[in-house]
């Protein structure tokens, strides 16, 4: 089964596709709100520590999961195939490890699917709107024209756009779908952002001169000691999950077309280093002090519609404005393209793979059970006619900061406690750079399990 799979065209378009996985909406949309709602600078210290202890970590088993699983398919199956072949455990346990690896990450990236879709499509229906000035035209309230928006029914038709291009990039395949739309997408999207990077920086606030973007930064870089809580460091953490792409089926999926001696470290590096520069450089130096401009320190802790409510302000009142906001909402829409591709083509290859439903098909099924998980968060504000959209932030927190991790935990006990050094050989098998022995019995099987741990327990004891 395993023995035609497609792999990577090319080093680059490996890279790129990667950094179009991570970099997706996480950094542009779901960040900004997130740090601002947790504290701003306070939020970015346990951020950065959770990006050490947790997301590099993970990443790095993520990858050897996944090119190892790849010899047998999909590549979430890794955990149980390592289990079973490398560590001559019981077939029948290995298969309850694998079979509860695979369900998480299935399920997981159908929830996520189900809001996620939405996004992307708000995020062409704004760039359309930009364009059109809808939202620019005077004595409308950018926060009133996104309430309504959510609740307009005619506005899914953005969605569904979407979903088919989604459908029809995955049904290209890896190299001429995936990989060649990366190729484009992700270049285009890292000049975009340092367009409006560097316009956010020189924005004076016309609302009070209190509040200019440079007041923005400092905002975000500048930690007020007195706002850390375990609630922004859960936060932090989940963000770090969310935003690397970790703890659902989908770096192991792409780490699944690598050659079997592909650099996994190398790999793991230049994809955090990507949707790093993507999220605290671009998302840390754009769109917080855009919002902050605008909003000033209390309004800044807003909702999940921080990037759609914020930022129009700045494009209704400057010159040119239709077309940078066309380019801010093409840039979430090409970041959330990107990722989605990688989720959808995680489940078509679980069909191809697994159920041995052919890719077209697999698409068409994919299709369809996204219109149908996608439809009650649809249908939330439409049919409650509100924009409060309190089951859809209820999704994504629990997301975020519960069901990714989970998985994250597994992973690294699995990896760390009981295949232990063959693991690491895995890891470091064909790579250019190795992760030290010492690297692997800090991190692997003391710091991240017990942190992510921590982590769990806190949320779970808010939540009681
Ligand atoms: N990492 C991507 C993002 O930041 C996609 C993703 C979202 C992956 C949610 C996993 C979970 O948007």
């Amino acid at each position: 089964m395993a023995d035609n799979r497609e792999n990577w065209g090319s080093k680059v378009g490996l890279i790129l596709a990667m950094a179009g996985n991570a970099v997706g909406l996480g950094n542009f949309w779901r960040f900004p709100y997130v740090a601002a709602s947790n504290g701003g600078g306070a939020f970015m210290i346990p951020y950065f520590f959770a990006l050490i202890v947790i997301g590099i970590p993970v990443m790095l088993v993520e990858w050897s999961i996944g090119r190892y699983g790849g010899k047998f398919g999909h590549g979430t199956l890794g955990p149980m195939m390592y289990l079973q072949a490398r560590q001559g455990m019981e077939p029948k346990k290995a298969i309850i490890v694998g079979a509860l690896c695979g369900t998480i990450a299935f399920s997981v990236t159908i929830l996520v699917n189900s809001y996620y879709n939405h996004i992307i499509g708000w995020s062409l229906g704004y760039a359309v709107h930009s364009v059109l000035g809808t939202y620019m035209k005077p004595g409308v309230d950018p926060a009133m024209f996104f309430a309504n928006y959510v609740q307009d029914p005619k506005m899914l038709v953005f969605w569904v756009i979407s979903l088919v291009c989604l459908a029809y990039a995955v049904m290209k395949g890896i190299q001429e779908g995936i990989e060649s739309w990366a190729k484009i997408m992700m270049p285009v999207l890292y000049v975009f952002g340092i367009v409006l990077g560097i316009r956010a920086l020189t924005l004076g606030s016309p609302v009070n001169p209190d509040w200019s973007s440079l007041k923005g930064l400092n905002f975000i870089w500048n930690p007020d000691f007195s706002e850390l809580s375990w609630k922004s460091a859960i936060a932090a953490a989940g963000q770090i999950f969310f935003t690397l792409s970790l703890g659902m089926g989908i770096i192991h999926n792409y780490a699944s077309y690598l050659k079997p001696d592909e650099d996994i470290v190398t790999a793991s590096v230049a994809t955090i280093s990507l949707n790093e520069f993507a999220e605290v450089i671009l998302g840390g130096t754009a769109v917080i002090p855009i919002a902050y401009a605008f909003l000033g320190p209390e309004g800044i802790k807003g909702s999940i519609g921080l990037a759609f409510m914020a930022l129009p302000n700045v494009f209704s009142t400057m010159t040119g404005g239709g077309i940078f906001g066309a380019v801010w909402f093409m840039l979430l829409f090409f970041a959330g393209i990107t990722s989605a591709i990688a989720m959808y083509n995680y489940l078509v290859a679980l069909l191809e793979e697994d159920a041995g439903i052919e890719r077209k098909k697999g698409a068409m099924i994919v299709f369809v059970g996204y219109l149908i998980v996608g439809a009650p968060i649809a249908l939330e504000s439409v049919l409650t006619h509100s924009a409060n959209l309190i089951y859809f932030t209820e999704v994504d927190n629990w997301i975020g900061n519960y069901l990714l991790i989970v998985l994250g935990l597994i992973e690294v006990i699995v990896i760390g406690w009981c295949v232990k050094d063959r693991a690491l050989d895995e890891m470091n098998r064909g790579g250019l750079w190795k992760v030290p022995k010492w690297f692997f019995r800090l991190f692997h099987q003391f710091l991240t399990p017990i942190t992510i741990i921590i982590f769990l327990t806190f949320f779970t004891i808010d939540y009681a």
